[in-house]
């Protein structure tokens, strides 16, 4: 087996996949679909799929995960088929990656979705937060499965980049060390030197982010399923250049735009990592503090590609994703994106009663992005309400409440109570009711939900 087992080589080494489906798992896509899914990662990192097999198991075999019947056949597929990699669509286990390696033998590399996402991420990765999360994320995983000297790592790094151990761990052994045991200690070295890049890192973002939110310009988070349309969305919004491409994770890295709504109100888009069905969580964990940037927005705009045939269990995967980063209280607005491909009518119809409030879009035409404009102008300012009021001292859950849920533009602690300025969703406005005086001179703030 080539030493660098959990690299993909592009452009054109090729790859054989193997799904499996098992009686207690809940999966959002069929066992089809998710391979077909698969097989546009793998073109995305630049390999050639030459074949494919499926499995239906009541449970992972406890040291094949395949059954092992299934393991000779599919070795016999793949060599036939010149195949130098096996590529599994669920994460293996350090031992299920072990005992596959031996089965497979030294010529052909054995991976799994969460390596692929990993080398993919890497290829996309553009900032040098995401370049950093990701190789955490890629040594967090090596670690455990690391079987084999790991020299090449060090020399594939041509020995710069402040790594620690350069020299490939030889002649870095202490007494009674082996080659692995130093490769580990040289990775879990790596690691934490890329935590502590990491943490200046973002010590830096947070600065900025904190910048952003005193400016008081209300951010909207664009969120979807990866390829639904983002950065063609935010192109077309903000006459930006985003990179966009027809593959899975074109963008990796937050990419922050100001635009006007139609009363002339800036508001600030953000891009984000697109997501994807069985993201691996360690990929989530590593890309938390990226994510938190939509966890911080006013409003997430949901962007989704009506056109895919599985457009629900991609949605449904969006909306999982955003419960474990925490962002699921954000309210959302939803954009049906690529309209244009839609030519039978009653295939629009039918999208748009399966999203009553969605708003229909071609990003690509820009095409229904005036409606979209002022949709998000109604869930910013007529559901998100300026309030300047007087709160008496009593009240304290009421004035925590506008902390937590609202923005606080200003506090004063009068002898009357406290005096408070901000904004604040229209959800919990009824709660203030009789602390109201006025409601702030706002002509978008005439509707309020609820
Ligand atoms: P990730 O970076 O993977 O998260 O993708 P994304 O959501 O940013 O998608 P992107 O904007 O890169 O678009 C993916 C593909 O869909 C590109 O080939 C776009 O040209 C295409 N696309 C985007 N919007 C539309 C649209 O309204 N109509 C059509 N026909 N194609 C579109």
């Amino acid at each position: 087996m080539s030493k660098e087992s959990y690299k993909t080589k592009p452009p054109s080494d090729s790859a054989f996949l193997i799904g499996a489906e098992f009686n207690d798992q809940e999966n959002l896509l069929s066992l089809d679909d998710s391979l077909s899914e698969l097989t546009l990662l793998a073109k995305t990192a630049g390999l050639d799929v030459v074949g494919s097999e499926t499995q239906k198991r009541a449970r992972p075999h406890p040291k094949t995960f395949i059954g092992s019947g299934k393991v000779e056949e599919v070795k016999l597929f793949a060599e036939e088929l010149d195949a130098q990699v096996i590529i599994f669509d669920e994460e293996l286990s350090p031992r299920h990656q072990r005992e596959l390696e031996k089965l497979f033998g030294e010529d052909m590399r054995v991976l799994d979705r969460t390596a692929l996402i990993l080398d993919i991420f890497a290829q996309h990765a553009s900032t040098r937060e995401g370049a950093l999360q990701v190789e955490l994320a890629q040594y967090e995983y090596r670690l455990p499965r690391l079987t084999r000297a790991w020299t090449h790592l060090a020399r594939q790094a041509g020995g710069g980049g402040g790594r620690t151990g350069s020299a490939g761990g030889v002649g870095l052994r202490g007494p009674g060390e082996t080659q692995l045991e130093v490769d580990r200690r040289d990775i879990r070295r790596r690691i934490s030197h890329l935590r502590a890049e990491l943490d200046k890192v973002r010590a830096h973002r947070q600065r900025h982010r904190a910048q952003r939110k005193r400016s008081r310009i209300p951010i909207v988070a664009l969120v979807g399923y990866t390829n639904a349309g983002k950065s063609t969305l935010l192109n077309g919004l903000a006459a930006s250049d985003v990179y966009v491409a027809d593959q899975l994770f074109a963008t990796l890295d937050p990419t922050t735009r100001r635009v006007e709504l139609p009363d002339g109100t800036p508001i600030l888009f953000t891009d984000t990592v697109g997501f994807i069905q069985k993201l691996p969580t360690m990929l989530v964990a590593a890309f938390r503090a990226t994510l938190e940037e939509i966890a911080e927005a006013d409003l997430l705009l949901h962007v989704l590609d009506i056109t895919h045939p599985n457009v629900h269990a991609q949605a449904e995967a969006v909306l999982q994703t955003l419960k474990e980063i925490d962002a699921d209280h954000i309210p959302i607005l939803t954009a049906l994106n690529k309209i244009d491909r839609l030519h039978d009518p009653g295939a629009a119809r039918l999208a748009l009663d399966a999203f009553p409030d969605a708003v229909a879009i071609s990003a690509l035409r820009h095409e229904g992005i005036g409606d979209l404009l002022a949709a998000i102008q109604r869930q910013l300012f007529e559901f998100y309400t300026p309030l300047d009021m007087l709160l008496p001292y009593s009240e304290g859950r009421l004035i925590s409440l506008f902390h937590a849920q609202g923005e606080v533009e200003l506090v004063e602690h009068t002898h009357k109570g406290v005096h408070i300025r901000g904004r604040l969703p229209g959800r919990y406005l009824a709660q203030f009711k009789s602390f109201l005086p006025e409601v702030a001179d706002n002509e978008d703030a005439q509707e309020v939900e609820g």
